[in-house]
């Protein structure tokens, strides 16, 4: 019987399953997070719940790979032969993610560019022209000023007695504060050019985003080369599966933690860190005792260690007989928690500087998600010395970081579909890779963003959250929690102690049922940034639908010889 692959080394999984965990949410998403859910006192939450939900869960998703020795469809089929369309579940769930997940790292291959060659400056140039109009023009001479509607106020402009600059990131009108009246600049001499912002570089003339989802606008040719780059280089990457990727992993694992630690240098001995820093990590522990931030440090502990999408089944899989899954799962998750925690050093002293430089509060230039890194970031950059230069290397940085997150994502789908069709590797690959890349192709138009939204919204609420809900019963309640306990410590240098079962029994399913709960009725509103209406939740809910529909269609497909065979 044919022998499975297996890691070059130790350090070769380790390091892939850390780069796996690593990536745009260590960067983009935990700092946010932590900031709007009371800054230390968040941290302890987080804490806890990798601890008691993530590295468990690591340690189970590996022990299932290790077991079974087959990626999550095999292995779940051989647990429960019933279960094998759950398997592909989780796989669809990850191969969903990949397919947004790429074109954010295409729009950093772009952004490479555009920082090389300061793209991004003509929209810089205006708004700095706004802010030095204000320094030295009287007001009254630059602009016709109109008072900005009183449903502003409180909202994001809460006290408009200083003289300061505001900009509203959706419509790019800037406002004014003066004399204890808010106004916006409605016309200026040149209204166009002086009411650009970084933000309108990004969202207009970079990704064409239309007014609503169902406009698809046009489409964005210059983001196909970015996206062609990023496809080949995840496909390169995992070529010849294990192989390929423990080689890989030495670069894209040090490189970011190398880019990281100078971006922190760079962020803390900007003037005004402190105050990002300290409203970053600021604990409000009375927070402690709100549901959400619970709920919020479960969702980032979750994505952020990359469970629940098949990928640590695939990469246990690979593990040779002897072993250690429970220290790894430790080193790999408190690797993650370290990395996260300095991506928001980084980011937050950054923000500290540019909101003490325009002298506004720091929750106007902090922002979640693509906001973060292709527009806040950007813009700081271009104001320091040597700005091409630590422009090109911050994308470089994202794209190290993304890359290993992806061709996790792949090879959990491609090891897949290798097992159940016998495929070679290479074939496999380009077959799952080259689907991906098709369906990514729509959201390279002008409302691809709404479509990577609805679909991030949608994988990270209920996608993730059902594949570990039903991996936690079934290992807990039906396979037997202390008989997998028994396994992991077999094949680990220490024993786990009862506490292990007791999380995957109890703590985490309850956890779950209750976000997903909370998820549910929360649907009934309009979610996040763009307020996006019911009727284009079909989209998200659809992807839901089908999921289960596709995954029962793909266990019941005939395999090639007999699924799941016994490889030893
Ligand atoms: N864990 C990755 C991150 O933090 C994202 C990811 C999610 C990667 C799911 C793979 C699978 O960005």
């Amino acid at each position: 019987m044919a022998k499975r692959e297996v890691w070059n080394s130790k350090t070769a999984f380790v390091l892939a399953a850390i780069g796996s965990a690593i990536g745009l949410g260590n960067i983009w998403r935990f700092p946010y997070v932590t900031f709007e859910n009371g800054g230390g006192a968040f941290l302890v939450a987080y804490f806890v719940c990798l601890f008691i939900a993530g590295i468990p869960l690591l340690m189970l998703e590996f022990s299932i790979g290790h077991m079974t020795k087959q990626a999550a469809p095999g292995a779940f089929a051989k647990l429960r032969p019933k279960m094998q369309w759950f398997g592909w579940f989780a796989v669809g769930v990850g191969f969903v993610i990949v397919t947004y997940y790429a074109i954010i790292m295409s729009w950093s291959v772009n952004y490479t560019w555009e920082a090389a060659t300061l793209g991004w400056q003509d929209n810089m140039g205006q708004y700095a022209n706004v802010e030095y109009a204000l320094e030295t023009t009287e007001l009254e001479d630059m602009a016709v000023l109109t008072p900005v509607p009183e449903r502003f106020w409180g909202t994001e402009f809460t006290d408009p007695v200083d003289e300061s600059l505001y900009s509203i990131q959706s419509t790019g009108t800037f406002l004014v504060a003066w004399e204890g009246n808010l106004y916006a600049i409605s016309s200026l001499g040149n209204a166009d050019t002086f009411m650009s912002s970084p933000g309108d570089f990004f969202f207009n003339d970079f990704l064409g985003l239309t007014s609503e989802p169902w406009d698809m606008g046009t489409f964005r040719w210059p983001l196909l080369i970015g996206f062609i780059i990023t496809w080949v280089w995840i496909v390169a990457s995992v070529w010849k599966g294990t192989k390929t990727v423990s080689k890989v992993v030495f670069y894209t694992v040090f490189i970011p933690w190398g880019l990281l630690i100078l971006f922190i240098i760079r962020g803390v001995t900007l003037p005004g860190a402190e105050a990002g820093i300290s409203y970053y990590l600021t604990p409000v522990w009375s927070k402690l005792l709100n549901a959400d931030i619970w709920l919020a440090a479960i969702s980032q502990v979750f994505f952020s260690l990359s469970v629940g999408f098949a990928i640590m089944i695939a990469y246990g899989s690979f593990l040779p007989k002897k072993t250690n899954i429970a220290g790894f799962a430790i080193v790999i998750g408190i690797a993650d928690a370290l990395t996260a925690f300095c991506g928001g050093l980084a980011v937050f002293s950054a923000l500290g500087y540019q909101a003490t430089k325009m002298g506004v509060h720091i929750t106007e230039v902090a922002q979640s998600g693509p906001g973060l890194a292709f527009v806040a970031y950007p813009h700081i950059i271009s104001n320091l010395p040597g700005a091409r230069i630590f422009g090109v290397l911050f994308f470089l940085m994202l794209l190290t970081l993304a890359v290993d997150s992806a061709f996790s994502l792949l090879e959990a789908a491609t090891a897949s579909v290798k097992d159940k069709w016998k495929l070679s590797h290479k074939k496999a690959n380009l077959i799952v890779g080259g689907l991906c890349f098709l369906l990514g192709l729509p959201m390279l138009t002008g409302s691809g963003l709404y479509i990577l939204d609805i679909a991030d919204h949608f994988m990270n609420s209920f996608g993730l959250t059902i594949v570990v809900l039903v991996e936690t019963i079934m290992i807990g309640w039906v396979i037997g929690a202390e008989k997998q306990r028994d396994y992991i410590s077999d094949n680990s240098s220490f024993r786990i102690g009862q506490w292990w079962s007791i999380c995957i029994r109890w703590l985490i399913p309850i956890g779950i049922i209750w976000m997903l709960f909370t998820e549910i009725s929360a649907r009934e509103t309009p979610y996040g940034s763009f307020g996006l209406r019911s009727q284009e939740f079909l989209f998200g809910w659809l992807i839901m639908i089908l999921l289960p529909i596709v995954s029962d269609l793909l266990a019941n497909a005939k395999g090639k010889g007999k699924f799941p065979e016994n490889i030893e």
